[in-house]
């Protein structure tokens, strides 16, 4: 794993960027597994005014997003399309054909998840998937105790990711979904190369526990340790727990 270490919250999505438009650049045809989170928005608005400059080109790129709220489709506010759309995608023009996401309002939820895991095939993969980090060490929703193996699928929430994310929701516990349909650790693990932001003192213990610790399904991101091509992004408070 390679770790970088910058200075704060707007220079790990910068960084971050950075590295995307490396990839970009290189490849036009991009398949780019994208993440939602606070983390994730200095990020996007570092991609945009790059796409804006011309710097990259994002018109080619395939991109598929990790999860989506289970009973939420493009039309809810809260759906984590509506934060992609509203905080990347209608802002860099993409078009919609090259936009893949997962559809938590089809009433067959399985045959969604199967489904995705099917176009993510049929693209070749995924060439970089970039993930935020919960406080219990989830990537992606894949909370404690899913499996090395684990696939696209419909999983339950934490009580610590719904309090997480009530910010999301006003604060109102009541109103984060309990369920969310999610890529699994073995569809994060098969893409090429891997990009892990986080930031904040909240983060540093689980930073330290997901790089440092044993790896076991306690902590999901701990899996990252045997992927191959893993770039790690921290600001210094996120960091700070490290040796
Ligand atoms: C959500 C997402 C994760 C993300 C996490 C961290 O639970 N499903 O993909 O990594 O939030 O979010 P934040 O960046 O807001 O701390």
């Amino acid at each position: 794993m390679k770790i970088i270490i910058v200075d704060n919250y707007l220079g790990v999505g910068a960084k971050g960027a950075e590295i995307v438009a490396g990839e970009i650049n290189k490849n036009k045809k991009l398949v780019l597994g994208l993440a939602t989170g606070e983390t994730m928005i200095p990020f996007y608005r570092s991609l945009i005014k790059m796409a804006k400059s011309k710097k990259i080109n994002i018109k080619g790129i395939k991109t598929f997003n990790l999860d989506e709220y289970a009973g939420f489709g493009k039309d809810n506010k809260d759906s984590y399309y509506h934060f992609m759309d509203k905080n990347f995608f209608s802002k860099v023009g993409i078009p919609a054909e090259n936009v893949n996401f997962l559809n938590g309002k089809n009433k067959n939820l399985n045959l969604e998840c199967k489904n995705y895991e099917k176009m993510i095939k049929k693209f070749g993969g995924i060439d970089l998937q970039v993930l935020g980090i919960g406080r219990d060490g989830h990537i992606g929703f894949n909370e404690p105790g899913s499996k090395f193996n684990s696939k696209t699928r419909m999983v339950l929430l934490s009580k610590l990711t719904r309090k997480d994310n009530s910010r999301f929701f006003g604060h109102k516990l009541e109103r984060v979904p309990k369920k969310s349909l999610t890529m699994g650790i073995s569809t994060i693990m098969s893409a090429r190369k891997i990009l892990l932001l986080a930031s904040g003192a909240n983060k540093a213990e689980i930073i330290h526990r997901a790089l440092h610790g044993e790896v076991n399904a306690k902590v999901p991101a701990s899996f990252l340790q045997r992927h191959k091509n893993v770039i790690v992004i921290l600001d210094k408070d996120a960091g700070s727990e490290l040796d």
